[in-house]
Order: C-alpha cells, then structure tokens, then sequence
C-alpha cells in the first residue's frame, strides 16, 4: 500500500534540509526521484549523496518562482527522464522583518517562493497528470500556516494561502483522480531554522513549547509524505497533516 515502485516524483527545493529527506524517503519507498534547486551547483551534492546510498535520481535545476522556467523545467524533465507521478512542493525560504517595516520586495519575493511557486509547477505537473489519468500532488506549508509569529508575516500570509491553494486545487483536481494534501511541518531543524536553534532563548521556547520536548528532524516528515504520495492515501483530498510534536494543540 505505500510501496511506490514505478512512481516518478519532482521534490523542489530539495538541494538540502527537508527537500532532500523528503526525496530519500520517497526513493527508499520505491519511487525514481527528481531533484530541483535553484541552479546544479547545489543539486549536484545531494544527487550524489542520493548515488552513494544506490539510488540515481534526475536532476531539473529551475527557479520555481520563473513561470518560463517552470514550464521549460518540466517540459525537459518529462521528456528525458519521466512523466510525474507524485510532485512535492517543497521550495520555500524566509526574510523576516517586522510587518511595520518590511520591504515590499520581501513580502513579494517570500509570497513567489513559498506560494506562487505551488501554483507554477502544480499547474505544469496536473496538466500532465490530468492527461494521464491521476497524481499525487503534497504542498510543504507550516504551522505558521495557522498560527503566525512576529516578524514572519509575509511567510504566514503565504502559507495560509497554500493551505487553501491545496483545497482549491482539490475541489478541482479530485476528480481526475490527483490527490492533493498538505504536510504543516512544526520546527524542523534545518539550515532555515539554524539561526533560531543558535539562540538560547528561543531555542528554550521553542523545546518548552512543544509537547514532544524536542525539535523536529526532518526524518520525522518522510512517513506523512510516503502516505499521502502512495496508494494508501487514493480517497484522502485536501487534508493537511500537522507534523509538529503537538505544538499546534497546546496552549
Ligand atoms: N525547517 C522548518 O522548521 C520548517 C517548518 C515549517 C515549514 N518548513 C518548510 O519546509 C520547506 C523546506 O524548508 P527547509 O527548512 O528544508 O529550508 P532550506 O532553506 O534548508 O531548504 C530550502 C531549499 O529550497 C531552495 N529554494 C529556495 N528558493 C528556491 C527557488 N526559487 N527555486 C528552487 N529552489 C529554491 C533552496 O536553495 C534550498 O535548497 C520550506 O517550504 C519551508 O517553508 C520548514
């Protein structure tokens, strides 16, 4: 039921951090694995890594943010390496700034990364899916998603749009038998969260505030992402899975 041999998936941003867990867990579970990052340089060290452990994956470096890109990426990567399956929206990064004094640039570039993007390459890969018969598409979005903190406002506003992206391109897409859901990670420790692990008093709330009494490693995603990406999950639409060590049911 979660075996997903003779499955191609695309997981972007997956150069490092959860991204590329996330793709180890799928190749593990059976599946051929496209890696994408912004450029080769920083696919080419998780490919081989991947490679080392026995599992040869593709590679589709494009900016998820450039439709053009976005479009020429995958039109490349269905043609030489295979059609998709299961496609992660993965790719997502932060610039935080009080809401009072944020950059316009940044709110737009942290909402094209985090949202935009989903709908860019979503888009690309359910025309394909449709055509074939069905997919599985799985948006990484946050426990931010619901419950914001100061200073990431341009995030969470992103990311709560990803939550209802996810629904509407279930009520959309349900029917061509594509799978769309989401997985809310809680603090993950990766290079993203590096600068909040390094800093003893937020380090401190963050353990304290999680009923689990620890971080979250990015291993701990890989079983939600194997669910909602295999047969185990065909009548599941539009759910997101809160993976967080229960911050989000504790006051
Ligand atoms: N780490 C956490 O605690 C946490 C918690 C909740 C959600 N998330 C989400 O999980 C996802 C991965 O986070 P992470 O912690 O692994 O971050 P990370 O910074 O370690 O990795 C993100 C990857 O995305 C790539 N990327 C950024 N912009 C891109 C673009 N325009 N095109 C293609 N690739 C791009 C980066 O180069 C990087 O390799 C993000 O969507 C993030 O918002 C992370």
């Amino acid at each position: 039921m979660f075996d997903l041999s003779g499955k191609t998936a695309l997981v972007t941003g997956s150069g490092r951090g959860i991204g590329l867990v996330l793709a180890r867990g799928l190749a593990r579970a059976g599946a051929r694995v496209a890696l994408n990052d912004l450029d080769g340089d920083r696919i080419a060290p998780a490919r081989e890594e991947l490679r080392r452990e026995g599992h040869e994956t593709g590679a589709a470096a494009f900016d998820v943010t450039d439709s053009a890109a976005v479009r020429e990426g995958l039109d490349r990567l269905e043609r030489e390496f295979a059609p998709l399956d299961i496609l992660i929206n993965n790719a997502g990064i932060h610039r935080r700034a009080p809401l009072a004094e944020m950059p316009v640039e940044d709110w737009r570039l942290v909402i094209d990364t985090n949202l935009t993007s989903a709908f860019l390459v979503g888009q690309r890969a359910a025309r394909g899916m449709i055509a074939r018969g069905g997919g599985k598409i799985i948006n990484i979005c946050s426990l931010n998603c619901e419950l914001p903190r100061p200073g990431i406002g341009n995030y969470s506003a992103a990311k709560g749009g990803l939550v209802l992206l996810t629904r509407s391109m279930t009520v959309e897409w349900a029917r061509h038998n594509i799978q769309v859901n989401g997985i809310a990670p809680g603090y993950i420790l990766t290079e993203m969260t590096r600068p909040l692990s390094e800093d003893p008093e937020r380090n401190a709330w963050i353990v304290g505030r999680t009923p689990a009494g620890r971080w979250g490693r990015p291993e701990d995603l890989i079983g939600a992402a194997v669910f909602l990406a295999s047969e185990a999950s065909a009548f599941v639409n539009g759910q997101m899975i809160f993976v967080d060590g229960g911050m989000r049911v504790a006051l």
